[in-house]
């Protein structure tokens, strides 16, 4: 996977993406991530890369002619790429949209807007699609740009030890994760539930599984209405169903000890 990033401010992305889990990736190979300074691309003194709105209104408008110079600079050099705007007027970003980009595509081009956004005409010529992060609006494309690499990197062959590090983690069946706990067994007068130092693996997976379903359905109402259930095929899987349903009926909230 290669990921281009266009962005006014190069030095706060790679600050973040050259570290930890996804610089050692970049250095082993998995996965390639460049930044770009679109500044580079402009053909006038100040280096200037916006301007007033055409139409009035308040602040600036990014200029298509910088971002294209930058855009045409990446595609000519590293081969064409999925090209994503980041922008609060796009699809909203979720697991299954980053999976979908992961398995799609080899290289993806991310554009970072700032001020007002970006001319119309640069969205129109290049670009595939738009990505939000939600429905608010922040100063600039830098962290959606960041969040999107991040979740699709990790489930690069390699970036992390195996494929369970992603699968077993929320949304990617639809629910949330089950409660974790680490040492000590006791803190602050709080006991780890006791199934979990049982060394009864079964025991264990039916119980994450358990307390899995019962925070989605606590926390989560309208993703678990999507949960398909005819898809637990054995009567064990079943049985741990009907259980959280009935912990959760019985005010059973907190990941108590079986
Ligand atoms: C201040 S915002 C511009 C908002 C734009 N005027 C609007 O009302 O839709 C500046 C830039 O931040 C990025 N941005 C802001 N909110 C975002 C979001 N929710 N998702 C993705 N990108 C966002 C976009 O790249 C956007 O061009």
């Amino acid at each position: 996977m290669r990921i281009d990033i266009l962005t006014l401010f190069p030095e706060s992305v790679d600050a973040m993406l050259n570290v930890s889990i996804l610089g050692r990736a970049q250095e082993r190979g998995y996965i390639a991530i460049q930044t770009h300074q679109i500044r580079e691309y402009t053909t006038n003194k100040q280096m200037q890369v916006d301007d007033y709105p055409y139409g009035g209104g308040r602040g600036a408008v990014m200029q298509a002619d910088p971002l294209f110079r930058c855009w045409y600079h990446v595609i000519s050099t590293f081969g064409p790429g999925r090209t994503i705007f980041l922008s609060p007027c796009g699809r909203v970003f979720t697991q299954s949209v980053a999976r979908e980009l992961k398995e799609r595509y080899s290289h993806l081009i991310l554009v970072c807007g700032h001020y007002e956004g970006v001319d119309q005409r640069f969205l129109d010529e290049c670009v595939d699609e738009e990505i939000s992060m939600g429905d608010f609006v922040l100063t600039g494309g830098e962290i959606p740009a960041m969040a999107v690499c991040d979740a699709v990197c990790r489930m690069v062959p390699g970036v992390l030890p195996d494929e369970e590090c992603f699968t077993e983690e929320s949304h990617w069946n639809g629910l949330l994760e089950y409660p974790q706990y680490s040492r000590p067994a006791a803190w602050h007068g709080r006991e780890v539930p006791p199934i979990l130092v049982s060394g009864d693996h079964a025991k264990v997976a039916a119980w994450r599984k358990k307390e899995s379903y019962k925070r989605t359905m606590l926390r989560r109402p309208d993703l678990f209405a999507r949960f398909d259930e005819s898809q637990l095929t054995s009567k064990a899987d079943r049985k741990v169903l009907q259980q959280a349903k009935a912990e959760l009926a019985a005010g059973q909230t907190d990941p108590t000890p079986e």
